[in-house]
C-alpha cells in the first residue's frame, strides 16, 4: 500500500525533522504538509523538499474543518502524523488563548475530519492516525521519583501542559469510542537543527553568537530529559509504523541534564567550536553572558522518561549520545545563521522584551 501521509506543523521544528527524516526513509510515499506559518513555522525549514516535489505544501489551520476535509480528501490521505501546536510553555502563560484554540479544538477538528475520511473510505484497517505529545502531561517530578511511564497518572502544571492533556485524551477516547486508528506519543525535551530560538537551547545559542545575555530561569537546577530530534523522529516512524492501536509510547533520552549545567555545556563548546570556524565571539568566554532572572510561574522542577515499552515493544532506542548531539547542535547553528537570523523579527523582538523585561540589562 502506498502510504499518503499528512504532517501537520511540518514547518515547525519536530515536524520538520520528521519530513526530512520520512522523504528520505520513504521516497515513494506521498508527502503532504499543513501548516499555517505562525510565529514558529518557518518554510525554509522544509523549502528544498517542497521545490523538488518531495513534499506537497499547504499553508492552513487545522482548525479549518472545510480546508482540511478537502485536503484530506484531495491527497487521499492514509496516514496522519499530528504534531502543529503552540509548543512554548512560556508564552502559554502570557496568552493562553491560542494553546487551547490550536492544541484542543484544533485536534478535535483534525480527529473529526479524518474520522469521517475514514469512514467514507470504509474504515480501511492500514490507517493511522498518530497523535503526538509531550511528557509534561504527567507534571513535575521530584529529585528522587522514578521517572514517567505510560501508566504515570495525567497531571498538567502549565496551560501548555493541559492543553496537550486534553489533546491526548480527545485522541484517545476517539479511538476508544469511534475505533479510529489512533497511536500516542509522549516525549521529553528535543533539540537539534531547526529549534525556533524562543527555546532554551537555541537562546543560549543565539545569544552567545550575538554576544546577549543568557537568562536562567531561578537558580538554574531544574532538570530535562533531553533527547537529539533526530532520535524523536526514528521513534515516531517506529510508532507509525508498527504501534499497537489506542496505545501510548514515552520516548526519552535517557539524559537528565539540569538547565545551569546545559548551559555551561553549550558556552564551552561555542567557546570551542567557533575559533575553528575562524569566528570571534563578541564575549569570550561565553559563561560571562549567563544571568539569572526571575523563575517561570509554576515552574515543573523534573522531567525524566522511562522508555522500556518503546524499547521492548518497537525495538527503538536512542543512536545519538547526548555529547554527539550537542556537538551536532552547535556547529548547526554556528553554520546556518541564513536559517535563524530572519526569525529574530519585530514579533520575536516584542516578544523577548516583555518575556525578559529590565532583567537582562
Ligand atoms: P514548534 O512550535 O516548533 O512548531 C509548531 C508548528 O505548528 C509550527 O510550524 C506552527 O506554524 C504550526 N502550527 C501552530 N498552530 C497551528 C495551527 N493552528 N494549524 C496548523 N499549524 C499550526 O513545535 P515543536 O517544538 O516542533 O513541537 C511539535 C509537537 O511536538 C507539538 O505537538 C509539541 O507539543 C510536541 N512535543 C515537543 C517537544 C519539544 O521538546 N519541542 C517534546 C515533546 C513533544
Ligand atoms: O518536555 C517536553 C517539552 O519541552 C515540550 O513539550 C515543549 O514543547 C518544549 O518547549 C519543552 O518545554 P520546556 O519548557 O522544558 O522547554 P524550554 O526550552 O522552554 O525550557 C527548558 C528549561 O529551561 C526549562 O526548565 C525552563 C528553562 N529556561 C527556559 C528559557 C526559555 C530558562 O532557564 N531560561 C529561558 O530563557
Amino acid at each position: 500500500m502506498t502510504r499518503h501521509l499528512l504532517i501537520t506543523g511540518g514547518a515547525g521544528f519536530i515536524a520538520g525533522n520528521l519530513v526530512h527524516h520520512w522523504a528520505a526513509a520513504h521516497p515513494h510515499d506521498k508527502l503532504v504538509v499543513l501548516d499555517a506559518l505562525t510565529y514558529a513555522g518557518n518554510r525554509a525549514t522544509i523549502e528544498p523538499l517542497i521545490a523538488n516535489g518531495a513534499v506537497h505544501f499547504v499553508e492552513g489551520d487545522i482548525g479549518n474543518r472545510a480546508l482540511v476535509d478537502a485536503l484530506l480528501a484531495e491527497h487521499a490521505i492514509t496516514h496522519i502524523a499530528h504534531l502543529a501546536a503552540e509548543s512554548h510553555v512560556d508564552r502559554s502563560i502570557s496568552g493562553p488563548g491560542a494553546f487551547l484554540s490550536t492544541n484542543v479544538n484544533g485536534t478535535f477538528t483534525l480527529l473529526e475530519a479524518f474520522r469521517a475520511h475514514w469512514l467514507a473510505a470504509g474504515s480501511p484497517a492500514a490507517w493511522r492516525f498518530l497523535h503526538v505529545s509531550t511528557d509534561e502531561v504527567f507534571g513535575s517530578l521530584g529529585p528522587s521519583d522514578p521517572p514517567f511511564c505510560e501508566t504515570t497518572a495525567y497531571a498538567p502544571r502549565s496551560p501548555y501542559a493541559a492543553s496537550k492533556a486534553a489533546s491526548d485524551h480527545l485522541a484517545l477516547a476517539w479511538q476508544h469510542t469511534y475505533g479510529l486508528p489512533v497511536l500516542l506519543s509522549n516525549c521529553s525535551n528535543n533539540y537539534g537543527p531547526f529549534h525556533f530560538p524562543e527555546k532554551l537551547i537555541p537562546l543560549t545559542l543565539i545569544n552567545i553568537l550575538l554576544g546577549r545575555p543568557i537568562p536562567v530561569y531561578g537558580d538554574g537546577s531544574n532538570v530535562r530529559d533531553w533527547l537529539f530530534v533526530e532520535d524523536h523522529c526514528r521513534a515516531l516512524e517506529r510508532i507509525l509504523l508498527s504501534g499497537e492501536l489506542g496505545r501510548t509510547y514515552c520516548i526519552g533520552g535517557n539524559n537528565e541534564v539540569s538547565n545551569l549545567d546545559l548551559v555551561h555545556q553549550l558556552c564551552d563548546l561555542v567557546d570551542e567550536q567557533a575559533p575553528e570556524q575562524g569566528m570571534a565571539l563578541p564575549v569570550s568566554p561565553s559563561r560571562k553572558l549567563i544571568r539569572f532572572v526571575a523563575d517561570r510561574p509554576g515552574h515543573d522542577r523534573r522531567y525524566a522518561i522511562d522508555a522500556s515499552r518503546i524499547r521492548d515493544e518497537l525495538g527503538w532506542e536512542p543512536q545519538v549520545t547526548v555529547a554527539e548531539g550537542l556537538r551536532r547542535t552547535v556547529a548547526w547553528y554556528l553554520a546556518n545563521r541564513s536559517w535563524w537570523e530572519p526569525l529574530l523579527s519585530a514579533e520575536y523582538g516584542t516578544y523577548l522584551a516583555g518575556q525578559y523585561a529590565g532583567q537582562l540589562g
